[in-house]
């Protein structure tokens, strides 16, 4: 993902995870960008135990990121936006707590078309049976709520908030086509 938005090597002081779920991807990410772990925050509503980054608790949906205002100088944001009604909210928080000259990558599904929204239900579907706990009806909408985000908007809403550096289309050729943003902070 960095070599193809071309951050690969280039060293950052403090990374921001915002949706970090197990911290896999945020502890791999901070390895890349050469970030101090004692620098590396990951948020998520779900707490995953013990992790050697500061882990917050935290639902977009009601509650502001509990970090600082100009605080990390990357941040990535990746299959998070489409679970989040006020994902624009979430995105304005995010640029809130980016410095200036900072760094944010997003990426995110396509969902324009009525088959890529499908095939992302179907992913829902097949996670929540084989990886999550056994949950209810009403569980798994609460917690695979989708919005299906056109790519027009998201882009327009990004281009309002950053500047953009960098645009990819990540795994075009496969059924769950996704986009690759890399944003600096004005
Ligand atoms: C599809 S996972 C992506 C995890 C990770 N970013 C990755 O790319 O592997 C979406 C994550 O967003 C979190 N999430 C969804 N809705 C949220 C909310 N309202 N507040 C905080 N976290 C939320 C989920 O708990 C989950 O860990």
């Amino acid at each position: 993902m960095l070599k193809l938005i071309r951050l690969n090597g280039t060293r950052f002081n403090s990374l921001f995870d915002i949706g970090c779920a197990d911290g896999q991807l945020t502890e791999q990410t901070a390895n890349l960008l050469q970030t101090p772990i004692q620098n590396v925050y990951g948020v998520d509503i779900r707490s995953f135990g013990e992790k050697e980054f500061t882990f917050l608790q935290c639902d977009f949906e009601t509650e502001k990121i509990p970090l600082p205002n100009d605080f990390v100088e990357a941040a990535i944001v990746t299959q998070v936006l489409h679970h989040v009604h006020g994902w624009k909210n979430l995105l304005k928080e995010i640029q809130r707590v980016l410095k200036p000259n900072g760094i944010l990558i997003v990426r995110e599904s396509l969902l324009d078309s009525e088959v890529n929204q499908i095939m992302l239900d179907i992913q829902h579907g097949l996670y929540a049976c084989c990886i999550c706990d056994e949950m209810d009806a009403d569980e798994f909408v609460n917690q695979f709520q989708t919005e299906y985000i056109s790519q027009n908007d998201l882009q327009k809403y990004l281009q309002t908030l950053f500047r953009v550096r960098n645009f990819v289309f990540d795994g075009k050729d496969d059924k769950f086509q996704k986009m690759l943003v890399c944003l600096r902070q004005e």
